[in-house]
């Protein structure tokens, strides 16, 4: 059963329950993670609650539980909601406090949600998505993992409008990431995506799909690309904790290679859920 808790107390996901001075509705001033459950074990929880703490110290929020505290609300919240395959969404906003810029005096809000997991049909992933590209109107800081995401929905949406699933982001010429992804390219058995730094998300998905690729010698390059030479590109990808690895067959209504999974994104994604299947049962 999908549950909620807000600061305290597990609710029902649809009782309305935020107070009008809440700062993450306000102004969005806060930050979150997506955790993926896998029977029953939240995926890589150590790796999401370390970003969740990095973010918080980016915006210069304090927050008073620990990071234990936080895993525990997390594995509570999953057991009560008694799901084995679920996603949790975990917001720590600057509290409740009278409407105004500055830092208020006020405990973090903490708020979480468990819902059933979207799952991704085995056709889908094998046929794969389409995407467009969009100039990133972002911020300078999009490391942090921040509630503020109206560019990345308006990108989403403008995709959306034309048929496709993802925005692929492009900066002063060059892909930064996805919407709400990470992406790649292949060429020449070589996965290539863009380096880590300020502009971009630093994806759990991303850090393990490293690890998988490290392990099975595939060159993993960390480099910049246009988008003609992702169009070029032998295969493209995107991840993140609930697309997992996605196959991109479509980018502007350009075919990718022959349009659909190719060979190493396809490793990658068996590999990826092999890996689960070994991490969540030990
Ligand atoms: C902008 C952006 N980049 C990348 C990602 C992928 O991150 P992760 O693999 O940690 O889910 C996300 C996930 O939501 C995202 O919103």
């Amino acid at each position: 059963m999908s549950i909620g808790y807000v600061n305290g107390e597990f609710i029902p996901v649809d009782k309305p329950v935020i107070p009008i001075d809440e700062r993450g509705h306000q102004f969005g001033d806060g930050v979150y993670e997506v955790i993926r459950v896998y029977h029953g074990k939240p995926f890589m929880l150590e790796e999401h609650v370390q970003r969740l703490f990095k973010s918080a110290i980016a915006i210069k929020l304090n927050v008073e539980q620990s990071h234990e505290d936080i895993q525990q609300l997390i594995d509570e919240s999953i057991e009560k909601s008694g799901l084995a395959d679920c996603d949790v969404y975990i917001q720590i906003t600057r509290g409740i406090s009278p409407r105004q810029h500055l830092f208020p005096d006020a405990p973090v809000s903490i708020t979480l949600t468990v819902k059933p997991m979207r799952v991704t049909e085995e056709a889908i992933r094998e046929n794969g998505k389409t995407a467009i590209f969009h100039e990133d109107e972002r911020w300078a800081n999009c490391y942090i993992k921040s509630l503020n995401l109206l560019p990345n929905i308006l990108a989403k949406q403008n995709a959306q409008d034309v048929g496709g699933y993802e925005a692929i982001l492009v900066k002063d010429g060059f892909v930064t990431e996805g919407s709400s992804s990470n992406v790649y390219m292949v060429r020449d058995q070589t996965i290539y995506t863009t380096p880590l730094s300020k502009q971009i998300l630093p994806g759990i998905t991303r850090m393990a799909v490293k690890n998988i690729a490290d392990m099975l010698e595939i060159p993993f390059i960390e480099k910049k690309f246009t988008p003609d030479e992702l169009l070029q590109a032998d295969e493209v990808f995107i991840t993140s904790t609930t697309n997992e690895v996605m196959p991109i067959a479509y980018v502007d209504g350009n075919k990718i290679n022959d349009g659909a999974s190719g060979e190493i994104t396809r490793l990658l994604y068996r590999k990826f859920f092999e890996l689960i299947e070994i991490v969540q049962h030990t």
